[in-house]
């Protein structure tokens, strides 16, 4: 490649299961991308071994030195981790939540849009209709990893367990602050604020006074403040009205999944994990896991790790090469060359090919 040429390093972990099946394609995708640049831009990726394999075999998720190796990447990809044989919260802990934590990647985004030529569980479902993005606090909240677990003397059936969900006043803000930024991008400016601090009196409570206050700050975002659980019944009913909306670590991870079954399959939901501060690495990935039923079966849909990629090249500061992705991913899903979870019959490398040779 020529000297002039913008290069980026990018740390691949496909990890577990279908994450090796589904990060190969994305892959070939920012190559062909290459390319296609005339030399303006490369991608040099760093493979790491690391998963549950890696952990039987060593006896860690990931090196010692883990994050100092990721540290100086442009972004990292991943694909997913878990595994049967290893509990999932040793594999989660171990390598993925050791990530976004370790790098501080507080805002965890995911667009949640019905793709042309998809079918919506949902009746009368458009892309108009099914088009927002659930931003989740991803760094402390309920997944802070606080608590302990006591009492093991007292015999089986008899244990103690305390899990501690942490909220600052400086991660509400920080999070809620992306939120409005990000509804600032949208077509409609609004960000819808998700708690249940009608029973989390403590930790809840703040983040709704913390949402208060920064909306103040954003007087052309317009505002609303809605319980979870009755907002799991709006993205079914009303999936209309929502623009932004953000939560706590887990009600944005649940939500999130409910967005990911609107949108028609956990196989087209993508996910970023971002420093917006950019001291670190940000984590580009699928939402979806490892998938054990359908893993080395090659029918696994890459849409989700594709689409991700998409978000990365935006975070690089390639919009337009993110652009084209998402096009050549409408195209291929408009075009129905799609994997089974879609009601398509293409394997996992086929429905690849199909957006590569839409790009
Ligand atoms: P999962 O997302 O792996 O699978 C749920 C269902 O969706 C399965 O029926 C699967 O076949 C289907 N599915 C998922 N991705 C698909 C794709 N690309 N194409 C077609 N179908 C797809 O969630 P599950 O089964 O709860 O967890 C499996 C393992 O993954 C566990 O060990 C869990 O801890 C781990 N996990 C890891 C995550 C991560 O690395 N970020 C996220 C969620 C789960
Ligand atoms: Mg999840």
């Amino acid at each position: 490649m020529s000297g002039s040429g913008r290069v980026f390093r990018i740390a691949v972990i496909p990890g577990d299961g279908i994450g090796a099946e589904v990060v190969p394609e994305g892959l070939r995708v920012l190559d062909r991308l290459a390319g296609m640049s005339g030399g303006n831009l490369a991608f040099e990726f760093e493979h790491f071994p690391w998963g549950c394999e890696y952990y039987l075999r060593t006896g860690r998720m990931m090196d010692a030195d883990g994050l100092a190796r990721l540290r100086h990447a442009d972004a990292i990809y991943f694909g997913a981790v878990g595994w049967p044989g290893v509990p999932d919260h040793v594999s989660l802990w171990g390598l993925r939540l050791a990530i976004c934590q370790g790098f501080d990647q507080y805002a965890c985004v995911r667009p949640v849009r019905l793709l042309p030529g998809i079918a919506s569980p949902l009746r009368d479902a458009t892309g108009d209709r099914i088009d927002w993005v659930v931003v989740r606090e991803n760094s402390e909240g309920e997944y802070a990893g606080a608590g302990g677990r006591n009492f093991a003397g007292r015999g089986t059936a008899s244990e103690v367990a305390v899990q501690t969900a942490l909220f600052t006043a400086q991660g509400c803000e920080r999070i809620i602050r992306y939120a409005f930024e990000l509804a600032l991008t949208r077509k409609r400016a609004k960000v819808t604020s998700v708690t249940k601090s009608n029973a989390q009196q403590f930790g809840m409570t703040l983040w709704d006074e913390t949402f208060t206050r920064v909306a103040k700050e954003y007087p052309a975002v317009e505002t609303e403040s809605w319980l979870v659980d009755a907002m799991a019944a709006r993205f079914v009913l009303r999936p209309e009205t929502l623009e932004v909306v953000v939560g706590s670590n887990l009600f944005g991870d649940i939500l999130s999944d409910l967005g990911s079954a609107l949108a028609g399959s956990m196989g087209v939901a993508a996910s970023a994990n971002i420093d917006p501060e950019g001291r670190y690495p940000s984590m580009f990935e699928p939402v979806h896991g490892s998938a054990p039923d359908i893993a080395g079966k090659g029918v696994a849909n890459p849409i989700a790790a594709i689409w991700t990629v998409a978000m990365m090249l935006d975070h690089l500061g390639l919009a337009s090469e993110a652009a084209r992705v998402m096009h050549a991913i409408e195209a291929a899903t408009a075009a129905g060359r799609v994997t089974a979870d879609l009601g398509g019959t293409l394997t996992t490398i086929e429905a690849g090919d199909a957006i590569l040779a839409a790009l």
